[in-house]
């Protein structure tokens, strides 16, 4: 398929390009990664690479030309493929007409009314005619904010569409106050602990939380950060329109009945708790994390249905702040997404901790005083002051019809390809609503990725590297397959592990519960899955992200010399340990 070659932006303060020397000339065979141009930027000349194979069948620019950044540059394709349609297409995304080409170089004759080259699914966007803006974003969570800042960042009028509060639910009621409640929960349990470290004139028995005092703060917390966000729109030039939106078409959007335009939509609307389809009693307040987050007194008891990653966040959270706690899940394990063997220590560890969990357990109703079940084939129940539904989350299309607008879905989610297109022209999908990965940074990645190929690029998301966080104590935190999936790919997989008891930094701290396991690819030692269950877990999983995505071995990692005294050292244990050289062990 052929590829418009752009004027690559290689910094945030790049706004043009100057074309050093062309490697290949009109009629050369090029291959994706050899070198095809070098361009000069403030600091020094770089190489650019081909990222497609093909032939140089137009070079638009020649050396010394100067252009703006995203603008296209040349055209790489097989020898019979239209390539004037292909300028026109990627012309007609950048929002540019034909004269903005360099006129260095006689450019393409463009045909912009001719049918689009990409596949009919993913079709490209009509040619731009007049719109209000080059880009509007609608839902302003960590999705739709960050691509409204990347678009503002690369120049494009850019408008984002909210219509409750910046930073959605992430910062509002998701990730952020969940985790300041968790703080307040962690501080707690610390004191509780407190005479462990010679601390004296505390009675950490005597010790609790005044959960008024711990919601003003996770208020304030909130409040900051959603200020934060208002700030960055400003400073990025995005305008925010307050009100629902209401798309129309591919280029159209009401808000509060008035009718924007924009050359490309990013629907980032999120996604909303999911509810069993059971009967329910209205004398049981049957809460979803959302309300969760909001108590002001703790519940005596509580039913969690659901031991996902919602569940057991705060089953922790109940149980450390004293509540009676009964997880009920569905599937033979809680936790079904993390590694096995890290599941078996959490569950036994919260069991000990007080927490009842009933696994391969089908909840069928709902009483005023509890929640109904089948396990091993009985009906059971469980008494409960308050029940807390944490079954998934499903996508939010508010003010998005879907069928209407001709928006291809998949069980409620809108369908993107790699490019995180969807299959209307031009309209582009990120975050929880394409159902891809719910993740914050997941819809924050994604975001930045559909403006830049949006902005003429062609960006892609490896989903098989997006790290997950699980803020338990101590926390759990993975990247790539657990040991299962391993096997199941891959056939015999090399193992290596390292328990947290034998680290120093880990028994400095007083908590030694845990391991970090690495799973290898034996032939060429590439890392599959690297998985945590440990204290800063959910900070470390970084390092295991970043060598997985730089294409490590476990061998690099082991060579790497790592501080010490830090937890980080069992990482780098666990990498000899697939060699089975772990010095400490
Ligand atoms: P989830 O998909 O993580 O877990 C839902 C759990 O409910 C699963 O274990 C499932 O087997 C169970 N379940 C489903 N139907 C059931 C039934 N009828 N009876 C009993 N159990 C049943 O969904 P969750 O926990 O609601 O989280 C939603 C999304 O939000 C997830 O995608 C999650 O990754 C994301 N999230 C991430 C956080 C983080 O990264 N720390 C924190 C909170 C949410």
């Amino acid at each position: 398929m052929s590829e418009v070659v752009i004027m690559p932006k290689l910094g945030f303060n790049m706004d043009e390009g100057k074309l050093v020397q062309w490697y290949k000339n009109e009629g050369d065979a090029v291959k994706k990664g050899e070198n095809f141009f070098s361009i000069e930027t403030d600091k020094t000349n770089i190489d650019i690479e081909a990222t497609t194979d093909g032939i140089v069948r137009k070079l638009l620019i020649s050396a010394g030309d100067k252009v703006p950044v995203t603008l296209p540059i040349a055209i790489i394709a097989d020898g019979n493929e239209n390539i004037d349609k292909a300028l026109a297409d990627a012309l007609a995304q950048l929002g540019q007409d034909a004269s903005s080409v360099a006129s260095t170089a006689a450019p393409a004759a463009v045909d912009a009314t001719s049918a689009a080259t990409a596949p009919a699914e993913f079709p490209a966007p009509a040619p731009s005619i007049a719109y209000d803006y080059d880009i509007l974003v609608i839902g302003g969570g960590p999705g739709g904010y960050v691509a409204a800042i990347k678009a503002g960042q690369m120049g494009k009028k850019t408008a984002l569409v909210e219509k409750e509060t910046l930073g959605g639910t992430c910062l509002n009621v998701g990730c952020i106050p969940t985790k300041t409640l968790l703080r307040s929960a962690e501080a707690l349990h610390e004191v509780r602990e407190c005479a462990k470290y010679g601390v004296t004139g505390i009675d950490g028995g005597k010790a609790g939380l005044d959960l008024k005092k711990v919601q003003e703060r996770k208020k304030a917390v909130v409040t900051q950060l959603v200020s934060g966000v208002r700030g960055l729109m400003k400073k990025n030039k995005v305008t925010v329109l307050e009100g629902e939106g209401v798309m129309l078409d591919a280029h159209t959007v009401t808000v509060n009945g008035k009718s924007v335009t924009a050359a490309n939509i990013i629907i980032a609307t999120g996604s909303q708790p999911k509810m069993l389809p059971i009967p329910i009693s209205a004398k049981m307040p049957v809460i979803t994390s959302t309300e969760a987050l909001d108590l002001t007194v703790a519940p005596k008891s509580i039913a969690v249905i659901g031991g996902g990653v919602i569940g057991m966040e705060f089953a922790w959270l109940f149980a450390q702040i004293g509540a009676k706690v009964t997880v009920i899940e569905f599937l033979d394990r809680i936790l079904p997404m993390v590694d096995a063997e890290i599941t078996t220590q959490v569950t036994k560890q919260m069991r000990d901790f007080g927490m009842t969990i009933y696994t391969g357990a089908k909840v069928t109703e709902i009483t005023a005083t509890g929640v109904r079940f089948e396990c091993e084939g009985k009906p059971q129940e469980v008494a409960a002051d308050q029940v807390l539904m944490a079954v998934g989350r499903g996508p939010r299309l508010d003010g998005i019809d879907a069928e209407k607008l001709g928006l291809k879905t998949d069980r409620g989610s809108i369908v993107t390809n790699e490019r995180l297109q969807t299959s209307l022209p031009g309209v582009y999908a990120i975050g929880d609503v394409n159902g891809k990965a719910m993740l914050a940074h997941t819809a924050s990645m994604e975001g930045a990725i559909a403006v830049e190929n949006i902005c003429g690029h062609n960006r892609t998301i490896d989903y098989d590297k997006i790290p997950s966080a699980i803020y338990i104590q101590p926390e759990i935190a993975s990247v790539g397959l657990t040991e299962e999936q391993a096997k199941a790919k891959h056939g015999k997989v090399a193992v290596g592990r390292f328990p947290m008891m034998a680290n120093g930094k880990a028994k400095v701290a007083g908590e030694e519960r845990g391991l970090v396991k690495v799973i290898v690819e034996p032939k060429y030692g590439e890392i599959l899955g690297v998985h945590m269950y440990c204290i800063h877990a959910t900070d470390m999983i970084a390092e295991a992200v970043v060598a997985m995505q730089l294409e490590g071995t476990a061998e690099e990692m082991a060579m790497a010399v790592h501080p010490h005294p830090t937890v980080s050292e069992v990482l780098h244990e666990a990498m000899h340990a697939v060699h089975g050289s772990a010095i400490h062990a």
